[in-house]
């Protein structure tokens, strides 16, 4: 069992709740491990898109935020944050390119590429506003980005065009398995390293080597990496957990549920796939997890229900009571919902608008 305060009671479930001192313990606590290791933090906004925490992200140091979309990037530019990386290959033709112009005229702005078509669009869209190009390279997730050996041809092409470059991107989603965190930690860097060196080689002095993931970040060695861009670390979740990079005490994000039938060693509760999210990787355990029963499994999703199966002989939550759920990936949970409640000491304390919800383009 875990030391979780109770929820607050009254609470119209499903909702999804925040522990206010347990998220302020993850913000500093990634501050701070930044500082210590000489690293800039761009936290990615894109798991909580709340205002109030990005704010908190800054106060606390961080150098600007991360983004992946140009809505989003809109969202924090209006509310006042002046530094953002929209940390994806956009591709801005037609609206989205003069979306795009318009923010750089604003905000001090940088945007992903990895092809020189890719760069030839950002060229049409901001030639002569101070925005720059970050090359994207692959470091092991085979998403996006070039190989790392490849970076300098992307970065000429920038340059030739009049696109300004700062240095190289990556994000090392291969980490996200058991058993992954270490060797992806070790690829993540040596990648940015070699593509910092291609562009070197290619004539482009540009020196951003910035990397992701929030498993990744307990592991970050300045050597490779100069800035990190981790999302999830506000808040935590059932996969990180289960990946060994928190544990239930630094789960700030839960969807609180009331337990609406009760069946043998199950329960059913009112959060379904519409709150907690559908996201399962292959090696999760379920499609979430209840931080107080860690020995309980959320063994199928539905839109409205998720039932929850307990093992033989354990004690099941009463019917009629209300139970914390972390969702498997919490970024997908947080972008269904309009608010977040604040708790601090068991008491709701205030609510955050989902500020950026469902600005994905
Ligand atoms: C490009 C990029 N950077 C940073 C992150 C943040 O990593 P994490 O979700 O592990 O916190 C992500 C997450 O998907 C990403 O796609």
């Amino acid at each position: 069992m875990t030391h979780a305060l109770p929820l607050p009671a009254d609470l119209v479930t499903p909702c999804l709740v925040v522990d206010r001192d347990v998220l302020e313990r993850n913000l500093v606590a990634m501050a701070d491990r930044a500082r210590d290791r000489g690293v800039a933090l761009r936290p990615h906004a894109k798991t909580h898109k709340c205002l109030e925490i990005a704010r908190r992200q800054v106060a606390l140091g961080a150098v600007g935020l991360t983004v992946a979309t140009v809505g989003e990037a809109e969202v924090f530019a209006d509310a006042g944050f002046s530094d953002l990386f929209i940390a994806y290959p956009l591709w801005a033709a037609g609206p989205r390119g003069r979306g795009l112009r318009a923010l750089a005229e604003r905000v001090s702005l940088r945007v992903g590429a990895d092809s020189s078509e890719g760069v030839e669009l950002l060229a049409g869209a901001l030639v002569g506003t101070p925005a720059e190009v970050v090359v994207e390279v692959d470091s092991g997730h085979h998403r996006t980005g070039v190989d790392p050996e490849r970076a300098g041809d992307i970065a000429v092409a920038a340059q030739r065009l009049g696109l300004p470059v700062a240095g190289v991107f990556t994000f090392p989603g291969h980490s996200y398995g058991p058993g992954q965190v270490r060797p992806a930690a070790a690829d993540e860097g040596q990648a940015l390293q070699q593509a910092e060196a291609a562009l070197r080689r290619a004539g482009v002095d540009a020196g951003l080597r910035s990397g992701g993931s929030t498993p990744t970040a307990a592991l970050v060695e300045p050597a490779g990496l100069n800035e990190i861009r981790p999302g999830v670390y506000a808040f935590n979740d059932a996969q990180q957990v289960e990946l060994g990079s928190a544990n239930w005490d630094s789960v700030a994000l839960t969807a609180a549920a009331t337990v609406v039938s009760r069946h043998g060693t199950s329960i059913v509760l009112d959060a379904g796939g519409k709150v907690l999210g559908a996201d399962r990787s292959a090696w999760a355990t379920g499609n979430g997890r209840l931080p107080d029963h860690p020995e309980a499994r959320v063994t199928a999703l539905s839109e409205h229900h998720a039932t929850v199966t307990f093992p033989a002989g354990a004690v099941l939550p009463e019917l009629g009571s209300t139970v914390r759920v972390a969702p498997n990936h919490v970024c997908a949970a947080v972008n269904l919902a309009d608010v977040l409640l604040v708790t601090a000491n068991g008491a709701v304390v205030g609510q955050w608008a989902v500020a950026a919800r469902g600005r994905n383009a």
